[in-house]
């Protein structure tokens, strides 16, 4: 199994635990760091729907808090149906630490494309480098 189809096991084994009452929309994340560890996410819904965060975040976030800051690859999956692409929040997130990784899209059969996080996000927001 290629690293990539083992990255895309772990976001659908992330999916499993999504809790996604309200959209009933179930989506795994899993994020390879710069140094081969794997975190997953899945997205965590609320009755104040506002409150709701994606699978792309909460494992960003893990990550973050093990201490992590560099990753390479991050593959997302969902219960929908073609293939799904991240929302710009997760991605301005991801730009954060990783401007440069790539991202897996799957769809429901679990074909995927990749593309550079810089592709999908070309201009970030980052805090004190505004351009003249
Ligand atoms: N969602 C994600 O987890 N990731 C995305 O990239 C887009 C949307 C979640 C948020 C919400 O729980 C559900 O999918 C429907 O929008």
């Amino acid at each position: 199994m290629s690293k990539r189809e083992e990255l895309l096991k772990w976001a659908r084994e992330a999916q499993k635990n999504a809790y996604a009452p309200y959209s009933n929309f179930q989506v795994g994340a899993a994020l390879l760091s710069a140094g081969g560890k794997v975190y997953t996410g899945s997205n965590v819904e609320n009755s104040s729907y506002g409150l709701s965060i994606c699978a792309e975040r909460a494992a960003v976030f893990k990550a973050v808090n093990a201490g992590e800051r560099d990753f390479a690859l991050l593959a997302v999956v969902s219960s929908g149906q073609g293939y799904v692409f991240p929302c710009g929040a997760c991605l301005q997130v991801l730009a954060e630490f990783s401007p440069e990784m790539k991202l897996i899209i799957t769809d429901e059969k679990d074909h995927y494309k990749e593309y550079a996080l810089q592709y999908m996000l070309p201009q970030i927001f980052a805090l004190g480098k505004q351009e003249e």
